[in-house]
């Protein structure tokens, strides 16, 4: 036995070492693979039932996302359907739109992690995200298959774009001066209320838990 005494000790450093950050456990329900994405985390293949946790040892932001239909060859490059982060199986910047986006501002403004579900970049898979530490239990969802229903103009292979990506407009995109709701976000608001659907959607899709909570995202819940 003695020839695992090192490894268990290398085992139990990177416990302690990793139990000072959080947590953000990435699950996935969906009934085929995902190609789940982290900036920062990188990414990986993630057969339907199957966890990646990521540890977050010190990040401020952290943005997670799902790829689909992705093919990778055995040197982690190729391409997804959604999500494609540059050819990379291992994200180390954001992803092609759609893709339905988990955002974190971690450790921030008065010692609190905010955190949402956007579909400013669009929709690709659907998902929940659970705070699961520090007695935080405000759970938020963006479940409905609105590929599925997306409105004819949006529609993309894979997923379902919003409005700003294809129209551009100071309507559907805000910039100075008023912003509101547009018919568009309307459609994703009422199939998805807790989710971020246009520029100043703040106040019903912004939620905080107090700083070093852990979280799970499941695809698909
Ligand atoms: C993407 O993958 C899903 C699940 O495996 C499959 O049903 C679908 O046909 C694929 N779509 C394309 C465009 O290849
Ligand atoms: C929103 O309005 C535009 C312009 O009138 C129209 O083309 C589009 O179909 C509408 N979208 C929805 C989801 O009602």
């Amino acid at each position: 036995m003695s020839f695992f005494k090192p490894l268990y000790a290398i085992f139990m450093l990177l416990f302690v070492v990793h139990s000072h950050g959080i947590f953000i456990r990435v699950q996935n329900n969906c009934p085929y693979t995902l190609w789940p994405a982290a900036v920062p985390g990188g990414g990986r293949r993630l057969d339907s039932g199957q966890t990646w946790t990521i540890g977050y040892p010190s990040a401020k932001s952290a943005k997670i996302w799902a790829r689909t239909n992705c093919t990778f060859d055995s040197s982690g490059r190729g391409k997804c359907l959604t999500g494609d982060c540059g050819g990379l199986l291992e994200c180390k910047e954001l992803g092609a739109e759609p893709a339905t986006l988990a955002e974190y501002g971690l450790n921030s403004f008065a010692s609190k992690d905010y955190y949402d579900i956007s579909v400013m970049k669009g929709f690709n898979v659907p998902l929940s995200l659970t705070p699961t530490s520090n007695g935080c239990t405000k759970s938020i969802r963006c479940a409905a298959d609105l590929t599925a229903q997306c409105p004819n103009q949006l529609k993309t292979p894979g997923g379902c774009h919003n409005p700003c990506t294809v129209f551009k407009t100071t309507e559907y995109c805000c910039g100075s001066g008023r912003c509101l709701p547009s018919n568009f976000s309307r459609f994703f608001k009422i199939r998805c209320r807790d989710a971020f659907t246009y520029p100043e959607d703040d106040p019903t899709s912004t939620f905080t838990c107090p700083a070093g909570t852990s979280y799970r995202i499941v695809f698909c819940p």
